[in-house]
């Protein structure tokens, strides 16, 4: 029997275009999933966008469009970046689409059917630009005074009806799979973090949102709709024909590999693997966290303007020089910065 092998992008978000950290993990999931083909294995890549929550559409009022145009128009823009970078994948999941929909309610009926979801109210802080609830003892104060998110966004005040998800039910469970499966989560860093979080003990966690609308309604209650990491991580299930188990990419399921950059290590080892226990459905086999790029020593950011599109420098150094580079200048796992000076000493030096 050939031997198959599954591999996954986090899907992007479409706030703003894509540029080399996107790049970046799409181009590392790529060359292992060129190597597994390679290899005679039986190939699912999956990549895709993630178009619902507050993020999504706060920052389509402020162009002035249509939340759904934006998002076709940004997440037409990933795509092409992909085609750009020669990233092969098989699937690429909008999570606006149709499919999705549907395995993301089916995913929610059944965490609801076991009797892991209630509802209640939340209240507490939200870091929009992280899409994730912030606890109050994990507020950081900055010099002036203001509380911040440990990622350094702003976090507002939030009181709304909302589902739970009983995660406080799995810590243990969760911390069996850690060590029963020392490889379940890569490197080691990310690792131990996640170990100490839910060592920590784990609350509750907030799977609704009533303050908006864009997402997907949850199921027989349409005043919520389902908190976007629900949504988004249930994309991986929709890349399987999930619920359908006749679908012929079922058998592509549980995944090998999710890749994900280390600030979303949580949302993968905790509550993802949290979420399928709950449902029944099998979990997957690994989950590799890797590290952050920097720009000339600087965080990329639109206010910096030093925010580096993939597309232009493939077009200056040439594409393989730049997937040569992104993958040679750091040992996968650890934090790098991009410079031009080592772009081209690397290309000559090395490449050449
Ligand atoms: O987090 N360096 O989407 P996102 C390295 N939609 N990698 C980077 C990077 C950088 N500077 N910037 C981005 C989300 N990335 C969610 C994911 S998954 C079910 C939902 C890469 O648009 C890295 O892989 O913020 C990171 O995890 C991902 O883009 C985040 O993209
Ligand atoms: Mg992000």
């Amino acid at each position: 029997m050939t031997r198959r092998f599954t591999i996954t992008t986090p899907i992007f978000y479409v706030n703003g275009a894509p540029h080399i950290g996107h790049a970046y993990t799409s181009i590392a999931a790529d060359v292992l999933a060129r190597f597994h083909r390679l290899n005679g294995e039986d190939v699912l890549f999956v990549s895709g966008t993630d178009e619902h929550g507050q993020k999504v559409e706060q920052t389509a009022t402020a162009q002035g469009m249509d939340t759904q145009a934006y998002a076709d128009k940004i997440s037409a823009s990933f795509r092409q970046m992909q085609q750009d970078m020669a990233i092969s994948t098989d699937e690429f999941i909008r999570t606006t689409d149709e499919r999705h929909k549907i395995a993301a309610t089916a995913l929610w009926e059944k965490v609801a059917a076991n009797g892991h979801i209630y509802l209640g109210a939340y209240e507490g802080w939200y870091s929009t630009r992280d899409e994730a609830f912030i606890g109050e003892d994990e507020l950081v104060k900055k010099p002036d005074g203001t509380m911040v998110a440990p990622s350094g966004a702003p976090v507002e005040r939030v009181k709304e009806p909302s589902y739970f998800f009983k995660l406080s039910e799995f810590q243990d469970r969760l911390l069996k799979l850690y060590e029963d499966n020392p490889d379940f989560i890569g490197p080691h860093g990310p690792r131990r973090e996640i170990e100490s979080f839910v060592k920590q003990g784990l609350k509750d966690l907030s799977v609704s949102r009533t303050s908006f609308k864009w997402g997907i309604p949850v199921p027989n209650d349409p005043d919520h709709v389902m908190y976007v990491w629900f949504d988004a991580l249930a994309n991986y299930l929709t890349a399987v024909g999930y619920p359908d188990l006749n679908d012929p990419r079922a058998k592509f399921w549980p995944a090998d590999l999710h890749i994900v950059g280390k600030e979303i290590a949580r949302f993968h080892c905790v509550y993802w693997p949290a979420f399928l226990m709950a449902a029944g459905v099998e979990l997957p086999k690994s989950v590799f966290a890797h590290g952050w790029w920097t720009v000339e020593g600087e965080k990329m950011s639109k206010s910096l303007g030093n925010v580096l599109d993939p597309k232009a420098l493939a077009d200056e150094f040439g594409l393989d020089a730049l997937r040569f580079f992104l993958m040679r200048e750091v040992p996968f796992g650890g934090d790098s910065n991009f410079s031009r000076r080592s772009m081209i000493t690397r290309t000559n030096v090395e490449l050449a």
